[in-house]
């Protein structure tokens, strides 16, 4: 896929999403059971992890046991906000791009999480091919996705107060580049992908504001943490993780690559007067402040 055809992309540039949805909104409760159900399903080291659609490194701090840890999203401004949070830890690389065109060469990364993310993608095939290109063969995919077939959809579709089925496989957007999906659609694009979908956690069953306001966060973290493995036998939460693995063979990535030129896949060398140039294509990426920076070429 070249930058002239990839799908459109919800732009996060410049946005107080840490201030207006994390910090000091209530929201303790949905942060606290996603790392639980992250730490139940990702393996607590290895050599590198790729965050996809990390944002402002919420959730940085459970990749500690991991050699190198890429924060990659499309938003320079919360890769920003990453940066100034976490320091200048060196296990950490800020990259900005689109993941409809990775700028990783093949085989690379052992460990891949997304998570709150993939309710914006607008082509979910193309996304799972190019995670799949970048996976290390036997390689852990950690996905988070926002459930249609959730209790509350359910009812209001029996009541009628809502048009779409929660029963029906495609996605619905229900906003403008914002997707639920059926878990069983997902499942069938990982396989198409050449993922293989492994189990299911359902996680944030007591999302509900009432709730949230009369039982302390506590209580409501520990039953959600025991009503997660429920997720393997049916999903009617908001929040579903879902653990697939790469498949053995393949080739993985060569130790003296990384990055790659996202326009024609060449790998790319070192960097150079703060720019990155292909050697294939002629393109070349500017690397400052500790920012890779692919979203677009530097000549742009
Ligand atoms: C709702 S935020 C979630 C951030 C983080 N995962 C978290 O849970 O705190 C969604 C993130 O996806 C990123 N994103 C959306 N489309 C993208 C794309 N095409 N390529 C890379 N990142 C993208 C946005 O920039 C934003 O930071």
């Amino acid at each position: 896929m070249t930058a002239s055809d990839t799908p459109p992309v919800c732009d996060y540039e410049g946005s107080d999403y840490r201030t207006r949805f994390w910090e000091g909104q209530g929201r303790s409760y949905e942060d606290q059971v996603e790392r639980i159900a992250l730490r139940r399903l990702m393996p607590p080291t290895g050599t590198t992890l790729l965050e996809v659609g990390a944002g402002f490194g919420r959730l940085a701090d459970e990749y500690l046991g991991y050699e190198r840890v890429v924060l990659f999203d499309y938003s320079r401004s919360l890769l920003q906000e990453a940066q100034a949070r976490l320091g200048d830890d060196p296990r950490f690389i800020y990259v900005a791009g689109n993941w409809y065109q990775m700028p990783f060469v093949a085989g690379l990364f052992a460990t891949l999480v997304q998570i709150r993310t993939i309710h914006h993608a607008a082509d979910v095939p193309s996304l799972l091919q190019q995670l799949a290109r970048i996976a290390r063969p036997q390689g852990h995919y950690i996905l988070e996705f926002a459930n249609k077939q959730n209790l509350k959809a359910m009812l209001r579709y029996l009541l009628r107060r809502q048009t779409w089925s929660p029963f029906s496989p495609e996605p619905v957007e229900f906003a403008p580049l914002n997707f639920d999906f059926h878990p069983r659609w997902l499942r069938q694009q990982l396989a198409q992908a050449g993922f293989h979908p492994g189990p299911m956690l359902t996680v944030s069953h007591y999302r509900i504001p009432l709730l949230k306001k009369v039982v302390p966060t506590s209580i409501l973290v520990k039953m959600d943490s025991l009503a997660q493995k429920s997720g393997r036998l049916w999903q009617l939460s908001p929040s579903v993780f879902i653990h697939s693995q790469h498949p053995v063979g393949g080739a993985a990535a060569s130790p003296d690559t990384f990055f790659a030129c996202p326009e024609c896949q060449t790998p790319l060398g070192a960097v150079e007067a703060e720019q990155l140039s292909c050697l294939g294509c002629g393109r070349k990426y500017t690397v400052q402040n500790g920012l890779y920076d692919f979203k677009e070429p530097a000549d742009h």
